[in-house]
């Protein structure tokens, strides 16, 4: 059977410079920018770290296999793990997202480096939930998954079950549950109370900041790492913005664009392990990882960034 050492990957901070020599060249400006070191946090239940900017797969990996799109995700892949990332969240329900983001992993040589967070999702019963997770592998050319979350909290006590089963086996290294709306919030803070997952998922931005009042804090009682969707609400901040300058204090934050304002926000709290954003677009994946690096906002950034988008 495999220990929790077999999954580790050893050491606290991502350096991207350490992985540039393995990947083919790209544009000197976002090799430059990757050459610090990401931040990264605790998954409580085991110490191993994790790089805080991950990304998702939903609209932005499901393109057609082959044209334009899947070509820019190689870059957008490349640049990710170039930046220090690793985690990148999908599911067997994001239509072909699975199916281009496993061959683009293979063919860039990143499997072993990626920290990859799939689920169970929308499947009923032990069989099927099962019956997923092994075509879930071959489409993601696996033999294991690092976190399997059961999506949306759908039949979750049997899915939790069939997850646990599989991390016994050694194929999952961590379980979650996962949800996305303000108002499945309470639902989803009593199944982390009855059956403390390793990980739980959940929408926070600077307009959705509903977590903060029983999620995040029970996350930080019972020591359970989080992740954060919808950081942009799925773009619909950027719509809030257009036209404003960031406010003056931006640069004491090392902030250069919304993007990273609004990541950072998500990260401010330090209930909150890593935030998932997602893009097709190599340069919009070369600025959210920029929120990784540097400062973060202090309580009082935070307030007046809430006044001014919300
Ligand atoms: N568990 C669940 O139930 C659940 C639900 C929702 C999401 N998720 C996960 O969370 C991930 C993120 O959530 P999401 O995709 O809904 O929304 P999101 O990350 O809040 O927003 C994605 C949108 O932001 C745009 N974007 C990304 N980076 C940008 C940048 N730097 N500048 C300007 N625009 C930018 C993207 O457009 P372009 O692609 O055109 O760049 C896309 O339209 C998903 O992909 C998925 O993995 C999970």
């Amino acid at each position: 059977m495999k220990t929790r050492r077999d999954f580790l990957i050893g050491g606290s901070l991502v350096a991207g410079s350490a992985l540039l020599g393995s990947l083919p060249a790209w544009p000197a400006k976002a090799a430059a920018a990757d050459s610090r070191a990401m931040r990264t946090r605790v998954i409580p239940v085991s110490g191993e770290t994790v790089p805080v900017i991950g990304m998702g797969t939903s609209g932005s990996f499901e393109v057609p296999n082959g044209g334009a799109e899947y070509r820019a995700l190689q870059e957008v892949l490349k640049r990710f793990f170039a930046g220090g990332g690793t985690l990148i969240d999908t599911a067997p329900t994001y239509s072909n997202a699975e199916d281009n983001l496993g061959p683009l992993l293979e063919q860039l040589g990143l499997r072993k480096k990626a920290f990859l967070a799939t689920k169970l999702s929308g499947v009923t019963g032990r069989e099927e939930g099962l019956a997923q997770f092994e075509n879930t592998l071959k489409r993601l050319r696996t033999d294991k998954v690092e976190l399997l979350q059961v999506h949306n909290l759908r039949d979750w006590k049997t899915q939790l079950a069939v997850a646990r089963e599989l991390k016994e086996k050694g194929q999952v290294k961590y379980v979650g549950v996962t949800h996305y709306v303000e108002s499945a919030q309470d639902e989803l803070a009593d199944v982390v109370k009855a059956s403390r997952p390793d990980f739980l998922q959940i929408n926070y931005s600077v307009t959705q900041r509903g977590a903060e009042r029983r999620v995040f804090p029970l996350a930080k009682d019972l020591g359970v790492a989080v992740l954060t969707n919808r950081n942009f609400d799925d773009g619909a901040l950027f719509n809030r913005v257009k036209g404003k300058q960031l406010p003056g204090w931006a640069a004491e934050a090392q902030i250069t664009s919304w993007a990273q304002m609004f990541l950072k926000f998500a990260l401010s709290d330090e209930a909150v392990t890593a935030v998932i954003p997602a893009t097709g677009k190599p340069d919009r994946q070369s600025d959210n990882l920029k929120a990784g690096l540097g400062p973060l906002l202090t309580p009082a950034q935070k307030s007046e960034l809430i006044a001014l988008v919300g």
